[in-house]
């Protein structure tokens, strides 16, 4: 099936996918998940089309979600961004929590994607067509 990429833009940026809520492209969106400017050099159509259906089966490096207990009790999840002295949880807001090693009692590596398995579901195939179009065209660079 072939697709459209301009509709594939207005489903990217759309309600209803909100694909834009978490992903970067070309420097539009949020900074939750991966910038897909150049996903175009990682999956072909196929792949792309996988990943985007079943995200939890391929969960891209450095995104594997975490969940961190501390001493007080709270518990925070995200990816982690550095581990040494302490860690830097990326939470799914994009916002960044530095917690001290000392401080932690639990951590855990969760077996699904922080992008939800259902961000497809509206989708008809003719808009994942579209949608899949636009992530492969070559980005026009803005300054
Ligand atoms: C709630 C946040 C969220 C939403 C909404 C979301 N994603 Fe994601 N997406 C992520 C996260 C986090 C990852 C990295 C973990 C993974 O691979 O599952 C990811 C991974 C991906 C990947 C694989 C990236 C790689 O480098 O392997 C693709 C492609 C993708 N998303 C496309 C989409 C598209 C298209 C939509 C809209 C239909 C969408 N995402 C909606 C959070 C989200």
């Amino acid at each position: 099936m072939s697709g459209d990429a301009n509709r594939g833009r207005a489903i990217f940026y759309g309600a209803t996918a909100a694909c834009a809520r978490c992903h970067l492209f070309n420097g539009e969106g949020r900074d939750v998940g991966p910038d897909l400017s150049s996903i175009r050099t990682k999956y072909q159509r196929l792949e792309l089309l996988d990943n985007i259906l079943n995200p939890s089966a391929n969960i891209a490096f450095g995104y594997e979600p975490w969940i961190v207990k501390v001493k007080s009790g709270d518990v925070y999840s995200g990816f982690i961004l550095a581990d040494g002295e302490s860690i830097v949880l990326k939470e799914s807001t994009g916002e960044q929590r530095t917690i001290a090693k000392d401080q932690i009692v639990l951590r855990k590596k969760q077996p699904m994607s922080i992008m939800p398995d259902n961000v497809a579901l509206g989708l008809s195939a003719q808009d994942l067509a579209d949608l899949t179009d636009f992530l492969l065209i070559t980005p026009v660079r803005k300054n």
